[in-house]
């Protein structure tokens, strides 16, 4: 395991210590659905965007104790959209995270309100007393994480844009085409997790600038190498069905590009990333790490 590969599972380890006290698990019928968030949210996942959420608000000095309600209610969120991913109205999966995903677990319908609660969690998270900054800023990582989150040009846009693979095939222009669907189905939730650090952390403008460069660039990176393990990926250290891009008749950077082009454009990406974060100098080790490990990651 790389250095920084173990850094990140420390990190795990520590976040999801924490996680248990977010439930309240009641007692009647309805304990279900909380369980099966739990289940989802808790079990495996490499826990990349509080990592980014919090290691981004780290560098204005924000305390690890303040940043892990924002990071956490982003996982949530994170972990609604893999929810409601699987479903089999949408890509049909059956392992998520290595273990059977929530649908399989539980029921499908339990799934989706699984899935609906961690949605409202996070801005439960994001707006209530745990969230210990001043209301303003609630408001606006609020609105960020919605907008970001959301239909118009966030990750549910996105992925309306990756089921409609039959007009993606007639595209004028594939390309573009396939880096908006990665932008928004992907992207925007890790722009979120850059920008959660900076409105936290007061960042001026130049640091948010730099900030939001890096995740836009990681954040395409990190769809690139997701559609490049699909195809190349080993299914027991994903913990997910791969071989499905191409089984469903999906755009990406691989059907569109091959591979050997697909890992140099995320390899530019990444080196771009980097590159964006010069502003912040020696500080930024850790977001400089995790670029790289988004790029040459194996699960
Ligand atoms: C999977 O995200 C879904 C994509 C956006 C490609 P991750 O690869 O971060 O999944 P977990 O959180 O580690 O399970
Ligand atoms: C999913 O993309 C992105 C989400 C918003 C959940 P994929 O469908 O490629 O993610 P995996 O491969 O199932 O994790
Ligand atoms: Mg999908
Ligand atoms: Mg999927
Ligand atoms: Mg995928």
């Amino acid at each position: 395991m790389s250095d920084f590969a173990g850094k990140l599972k420390e990190f795990s380890v520590d976040f999801n210590k924490k996680l248990p006290d977010l439930f309240v698990f009641a007692k009647g019928r309805e304990r279900q659905v909380a369980e099966a968030m739990f289940y989802s949210l808790s079990n495996g996942g490499k826990r990349l965007r509080p990592f980014l959420v919090m290691k981004s608000a780290a560098l204005f000095g924000v305390s690890a104790e303040k940043s892990f309600v924002v990071a956490a209610a982003l996982e949530c969120l994170h972990t609604y959209s893999l929810i409601h991913d699987d479903l089999p109205a949408m890509d049909n999966d059956d392992l998520r995270r290595g273990m059977p995903t929530c649908h399989k677990k539980f029921d499908e319908a339990t799934a989706i309100l699984a899935g609906d609660g961690l949605l409202t969690m996070a801005f439960e998270l994001l707006c209530g007393d745990k969230n210990t900054f001043e209301a303003n800023k609630k408001c606006l990582l609020a609105e960020k994480l919605a907008k970001g989150a959301g239909a118009f040009s966030g990750m549910v846009a996105g992925q309306m844009l990756d089921l409609d693979t039959e007009k993606s095939a007639n595209a004028d222009n594939p390309e573009e085409l396939i880096k908006h669907i990665e932008e928004m189905k992907t992207g925007c939730l890790l722009k979120f997790a850059c920008e959660a650090g900076a409105i936290m952390g007061d960042a001026g403008i130049d640091e948010y600038n730099a900030l939001l460069s890096y995740a836009r660039k990681i954040g395409i990176a990190f769809q690139i190498t997701d559609d490049i393990l699909d195809v190349e990926g080993d299914e027991m250290q994903m913990g997910k069905t791969l071989g499905k891009d191409v089984l469903q008749d999906k755009l990406t950077f691989v059907s569109l590009y091959g591979l050997d082009k697909a890992k140099q454009i995320a390899a530019q990406l990444i080196d771009d990333a980097k590159k964006s974060l010069n502003v912040f100098g020696d500080k930024a080790k850790d977001l400089q790490d995790l670029a790289d490990f988004i790029l040459n990651r194996r699960n």
